[in-house]
């Protein structure tokens, strides 16, 4: 029975004994069991070859010289904790084990003990060491798992807020685009039917302005209200502009000469406000096919924003960039700014902060921007101004 070989067979066995008999008949029990045996003869050569074997067993005595087993058990149950130690003590010494086992023995043996006893303790601390160990490396991989399931966690929060984000950003746009289509409805049938009886007040007050026995008083009155008239005509004009369909008149459109003949007619403003032009336009970029009508009133509109922002004097820089793809106009003053909380809802139609504006003129740029399948947005430090980036891509067909 005692030739059999163990199911732990090939394990590394360490036997640390200052005896050479007990070294010598151990070695000879565990090799013939299939055990790899090491020896050694006090604690400090136990150490080495810890060190350099890593054994998966010690028999390790008690009783050492150079140094004992205890000191050497505390070092390698601190070090090696994958080498389980079964501590040698002399008879009748309960004491000494209890301190032992304290010390991180996994079992001790009494000598003499008999070679049964010995194969059977040595069998089942491999055994527990061989649970022991998975249960290590398991724990291990579940910490491991963990780790990688919070790193997913965090990727999936961050990728989600992004992803809320941008809903967030297409429902704004969403939500914009239906106020400029309900405005289009609403605009295009009111133009018309308030057009016509503000056309006969119009007249009206003409006539009455021409009258002989009109006094000085009365003719200030009438005037003022041909001023009004006109203003709410203003209104629909804008409110038709920011609501026409696609009927559009497309055409090849230079946007140097676009924007150099809208600074023409403001000009007189430019000057009158001693505001100074900077412009920095590539030289000959592709044309777009557009209506021509269309892409003035972009610029109209974002000068005309400027230069309101800027009555006594100041910067309006234009550049113009193109590459491949796209055209990149960016228009920028050094007016008070848009305030952060206003940002957003500049580009609302009806949105306005002057006393006399009407709050379309960026909705108009925006629908025409849209309308070339480009993009528009608004950018601006408060108290340093505002800028407008404009970038329409370029068609295949986009021709030089
Ligand atoms: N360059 C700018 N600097 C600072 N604020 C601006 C600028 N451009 C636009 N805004 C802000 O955006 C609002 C909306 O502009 P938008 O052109 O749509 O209408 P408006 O200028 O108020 O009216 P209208 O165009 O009929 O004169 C403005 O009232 C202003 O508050
Ligand atoms: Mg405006």
């Amino acid at each position: 029975m005692l030739q059999k070989l163990s199911r732990f067979a090939g394990e590394k066995i360490l036997i640390a004994d200052d005896e050479q008999v007990i070294v010598e008949l151990t070695s000879l029990l565990l090799k013939k069991r299939g055990f790899e045996v090491l020896t050694a003869h006090n604690g400090l050569e136990c150490l080495e070859v810890v060190n350099q074997q890593q054994p998966a067993v010690i028999l390790l005595d008690y009783m050492m010289p150079v140094m004992n087993g205890l000191d050497a058990l505390k070092k390698i149950h601190v070090e090696h904790p994958d080498s389980y130690v079964i501590m040698f003590t002399g008879k009748g010494s309960e004491e000494v084990a209890v301190q032992l086992m304290k010390a991180g023995a996994v079992d001790y043996l009494q000598k003499p003990f008999s070679n049964q006893n010995l194969l059977d303790r040595i069998d089942s601390v491999l055994s527990i060491r061989q649970v022991e160990i998975e249960n290590r490396q398991l724990i291990k991989e579940r910490e491991f798992l963990q780790r990688e399931i919070q790193e997913w966690n965090r990727e999936l929060e961050q990728r989600v807020m992004q992803k809320s984000r941008e809903l967030e950003l297409a429902h704004k746009e969403i939500i914009l685009a239906e106020k400029l289509a309900a405005l289009g409805h609403i605009s295009a049938g009111m133009a018309h039917e308030i057009r016509n009886p503000l056309n006969s007040i119009n007249l009206f007050a003409q006539i009455l302005q021409s009258a002989p026995e009109l006094d000085e008083e009365n003719c200030e009155y009438v005037q003022k209200i041909s001023q009004e008239v006109e203003r709410i005509d203003n209104i629909l004009v804008q409110m038709l502009a920011a609501s026409k369909g696609n009927q559009k008149d497309k055409n090849r459109i230079d946007l140097p000469r676009t924007i150099a003949q809208v600074l023409k007619n403001y000009q007189v403003q430019i000057d009158a406000q001693q505001v100074e032009v900077a412009t920095s336009i590539d030289r000959n970029p592709p044309m777009i096919q557009a209506d021509p009508v269309e892409i003035e009133q972009i610029f109209t509109n974002l000068i005309g924003n400027a230069l309101f922002e800027m009555p006594a004097g100041g910067r309006l820089t234009i550049t113009l960039r193109s590459d491949a793809e796209k055209l990149s106009v960016k228009v920028s003053d050094t007016g008070r700014g848009i305030p952060s909380e206003n940002i957003s809802r500049v580009f609302d139609p009806f949105f306005t902060t002057k006393e006399k504006g009407t709050g379309f003129g960026l909705s108009v740029v925006l629908r025409i921007v849209n309308g070339c399948g480009g993009k528009v947005k608004a950018e601006s430090v408060a108290g340093e101004g505002a800028s407008f980036l404009i970038e329409i891509p370029l068609l295949p067909a986009s021709v030089h």
